[in-house]
């Protein structure tokens, strides 16, 4: 059985979408055993609770550098016996050690089209707002490996794509994005994840 951790900064619903495919068997072979928060309060730490996984909120204001934070966030994978690491709306950039002692082994879910509005400031609506200001006619999500090369920049795992609408707004592209595309792509990319360690 692996164990993979999860790390979030927010509501967390792709936390939601990986506990629910652990429980009816989409996700094979492995359980979340630890949910990391970079800030107390998200309500993605509630989702957890209620699923029974044990959390831990590692903030930097806890800390009096990155190098703290960094150590800390280390030594909390290696307590959960850490396989794989999901990063999942999670708002801090991976200190440089953490990418390379899990190398090959962390990965993100982005809401674009990677290599297309990634990067620094491309999170939240800010993504879904780039992309109507584009004039894009179709959006996605990526799951991607996490390096210590860039910020969205590692190898792409799988990307899904839908059209936009001629109404869409941040907001509804942002929702439908979540429910249509990330919500299941989280669960295919974490079980293709997962095939390396079979
Ligand atoms: C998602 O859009 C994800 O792609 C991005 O942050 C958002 C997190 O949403 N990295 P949630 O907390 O999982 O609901």
């Amino acid at each position: 059985m692996r164990n993979i951790s999860v790390m979030i900064s927010g509501g967390g619903t792709n936390l939601q979408a990986l506990i629910d495919g652990v429980k009816d068997g989409r996700i094979e072979g492995a359980r979340i055993g630890l949910v990391i928060s970079s800030r107390d309060g998200a309500y993605a730490l509630e989702r957890a609770r209620r699923a029974g996984i044990k959390t831990i909120v590692i903030s930097k204001d806890d800390y009096p550098g990155e190098n703290e934070k960094a150590e800390a966030i280390l030594a909390a994978l290696s307590d959960a016996k850490t396989d794989l690491v999901v990063t999942a709306g999670y708002m801090s950039i991976l200190d440089k050690r953490v990418c390379r002692a899990y190398k090959d082994r962390i990965i993100n879910i982005h809401p674009a089209l990677l290599p297309k509005y990634g990067g620094i400031g491309f999170y939240g609506l800010n993504v879904h707002r780039a992309v109507l200001d584009a004039g894009e006619k179709e959006t996605g999500a990526t799951v991607h490996y996490v390096d210590d090369e860039g910020v969205d920049s590692g190898a792409v795992i799988v990307q899904r794509s839908i059209p936009v609408l001629k109404d869409d707004t941040p907001e509804t592209l942002q929702k439908r994005l979540l429910e249509e595309v990330e919500h299941p792509l989280i669960v295919e990319g974490t079980n293709l994840a997962l095939r390396r360690f079979v």
